[in-house]
């Protein structure tokens, strides 16, 4: 991975140095992406780089958002709209994502198209969440087509374009990294209800207070009677009490709506590794199932 790092340094470098100043403080997450081609496509300068580029168009997608949703820490440490503004942000923003670009135009057009492709589509799902944020959503449907977009479309496409870069097929990683997404962000939905804020190191059921009726809720709601769905409609966008809080974690148990959504992640995980079999890959394998097969 310091290869990796050091890549992203180079190519901010080039760019300016003071980005590359002010981008040494922002903080730099699992780099899943990168991992994903390197395990997918093997370690060479082309890996290197196109893990590179996605990474730096990943960070880039992050400081928009918390710019958007005002969110002043990322994985534990200050934003970089926190310490610098928003701004700054916005603009950092926008050297790691055109500068991204630029070097992603050097590959092969199947590679810089699904990559672009996914950017567009990623803006799309960032407008959905904050969309369907403003009131409760109850539609499966929309709840599915937003976690596609803003989370798991850049990852297929990840894994899609390592695919391409070593002659692989294309399709079976691109349906692995497309559920790995999707089976993540359900999995994120559902350790927001069920861990305590000491175990997730952020508060605990801040997905309801901030608007997001995510699927544990949306299942929630189809089993909960008449007076439930009343307490729980009551319970949208509020601080909650102990006592709320304890109400609607023991619902989410009561009812399943914790581990039908479980279930799901499990099921998408599964097909996954069962559409990579053939590869024989058993890092790709151990990221699934360190993922589904986790207390929850
Ligand atoms: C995090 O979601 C947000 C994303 C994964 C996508 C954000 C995408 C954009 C802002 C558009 C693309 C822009 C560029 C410059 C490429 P979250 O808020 O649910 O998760 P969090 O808890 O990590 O903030
Ligand atoms: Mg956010």
């Amino acid at each position: 991975m310091e290869e990796i790092e050091a890549q992203i340094e180079r190519f901010i470098k080039e760019v300016d140095d003071s980005a590359l100043e002010l981008y040494s403080h922002a903080s730099k997450g699992k780099r899943l992406r990168a991992k994903l081609i390197l395990k997918i496509a093997g370690e060479n300068e082309s890996s290197y780089k196109l893990a590179a580029i996605v990474e730096m168009i990943h960070a880039a997608s992050l400081l928009h958002d918390d710019v958007i949703d005002e969110s002043l820490t990322r994985r534990g440490s200050d934003s970089i709209n926190a310490l610098y503004g928003d701004k700054t942000a916005i603009m950092l923003g926008d050297i790691l994502y055109s500068k991204g670009f630029l070097e992603l135009v050097s590959y092969d057009r199947e590679i810089s198209e699904a990559i672009s492709d996914a950017v567009a589509k990623l803006s799309v799902g960032e407008m959905m969440d904050v969309t369907l944020s403003e009131n409760i959503n109850l539609d499966q449907a929309l709840y599915f087509e937003m976690i596609y977009k803003k989370t798991a479309v850049l990852i297929e496409a990840t894994a899609k374009s390592a695919a391409y870069l070593s002659g692989k097929d294309a399709e079976a990683f691109a349906l692995y990294g497309k559920n790995l997404g999707l089976a993540f962000q359900i999995i994120d939905d559902v350790l927001d209800i069920t861990m305590s804020d000491l175990q997730l190191g952020k508060p605990s059921l801040a997905d309801f207070k901030e608007g997001k009726t995510t699927l544990p809720y949306i299942y929630l709601f189809e089993s909960l009677n008449q007076e439930d769905t009343q307490t729980l409609n009551a319970l949208y966008k509020k601080e909650l009490s102990g006592e709320e809080s304890r109400w609607i974690r023991t619902k989410m148990q009561e009812s399943g709506a914790v581990l039908k959504s479980i279930e799901l992640a499990q099921k998408l995980g599964y097909e996954a590794l069962e559409a990579i079999a053939f590869d024989k890959n058993s890092d790709l394998e151990r990221v699934m199932r360190e993922m589904i097969e986790r207390d929850f």
